[in-house]
């Protein structure tokens, strides 16, 4: 029985054991994935307890992708870029080694389950928090001709841009062109976290046309109200996060197991249902 799990705070409305469950059921594995709450300064000790337990792997959420850089002995490229981990793997070494699969997932949502291209397209991206931060570099390597960020707090997407030197702007609503190919919600707001302002969309209408893919990187069963703005404004197509959430789930464990599981079938059942109906933070996994 190979023992992986979640550590967050909160865990309670995570899929990730039944996402993980249905992986292990296709590929054959035998998998126990636990959800472990771990306290706001008991991120480490949940960690510890977890490895001494014989875990072979875990996943990270809110608030502890931070934190879990310093808990990891080496960083892939998308951790390191991000500087947040949410996936450790306990490798034959013992060594533990950190990775960040969720702006991965995002792509792989895209470009295979959506059909569509990246390459050559007008990006913006709203918000510049902790969700945005992990898709940016995976994003970039696709090639898309531009990437705005628009951000409540302009400074801090000054600060996110200024990480990737030159090839992704901070813009302010005011800047912002007509019609982009491709708008990424990163905000929290419309989240029941994000309280009574949850409702602000402090983005002007022209940037969505008839040619414009909306992707919320929120999911819920109900139609998150960034998405319903969209449909509002005509846009071509539109997605939410349950996409992303099961492809960086299937890139954890394939990083755990070296089995890349079908995804799509996953996707498909949790469609069907299993799902709660508050929209749920991107963090999430
Ligand atoms: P996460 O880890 O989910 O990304 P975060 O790091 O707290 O959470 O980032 C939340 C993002 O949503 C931020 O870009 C935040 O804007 P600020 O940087 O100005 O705080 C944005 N956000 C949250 N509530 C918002 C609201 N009501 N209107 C607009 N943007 C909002």
């Amino acid at each position: 029985m190979n023992l992986l799990a979640v550590v967050g705070n909160p865990v309670g409305h995570s899929l990730s054991p039944q996402i993980h469950q249905m992986f292990a059921d296709e590929t054959g594995m035998s998998v126990t994935y636990q959800k472990v709450q771990a306290p706001l300064d008991g991120f480490a000790e949940a960690s510890a307890k977890l490895l001494d337990q014989g875990a072979v792997g875990f996943n990270i959420t809110v608030p502890f992708k931070f934190e879990a850089c310093d808990l990891a002995d080496t960083l892939s490229q998308y951790a390191s870029r991000a500087q947040a981990v949410n996936t450790i793997k306990r490798e034959r070494s013992g060594l533990l080694s950190g990775h960040n699969t969720d702006g991965l997932g995002l792509v792989r949502d895209m470009t295979e389950n959506l059909a569509w291209s990246i390459e050559g397209k007008q990006i913006l991206v709203l918000g510049a928090g902790g969700a945005v931060s992990g898709i940016l570099e995976p994003i970039l390597e696709q090639g898309p001709s531009s990437i705005h960020i628009v951000n409540r707090t302009h400074a801090k997407a000054v600060a996110l841009a200024e990480k990737y030197a030159g090839k992704i702007q901070a813009v302010k609503p005011s800047e912002l062109s007509a019609n982009y190919d491709l708008v990424i919600s990163g905000s929290s707001a419309g989240l029941p976290s994000a309280g009574e302002s949850a409702q602000e969309m402090p983005i002007p209408k022209q940037i969505i046309g008839e040619h414009t893919c909306c992707y919320d990187l929120i999911y819920s069963k109900t139609e998150t109200p960034f998405l319903s703005l969209c449909r509002d404004l005509g846009a071509k197509e539109r997605a939410d996060g349950l996409g992303m959430l099961v492809e960086q789930a299937a890139l954890a464990f394939e990083i755990w197991f070296g089995k890349r599981p079908d995804s799509a079938s996953v996707i498909n059942k949790l469609r069907g249902g299993h799902m709660n109906d508050e929209p749920e933070n991107p963090d999430l996994t």
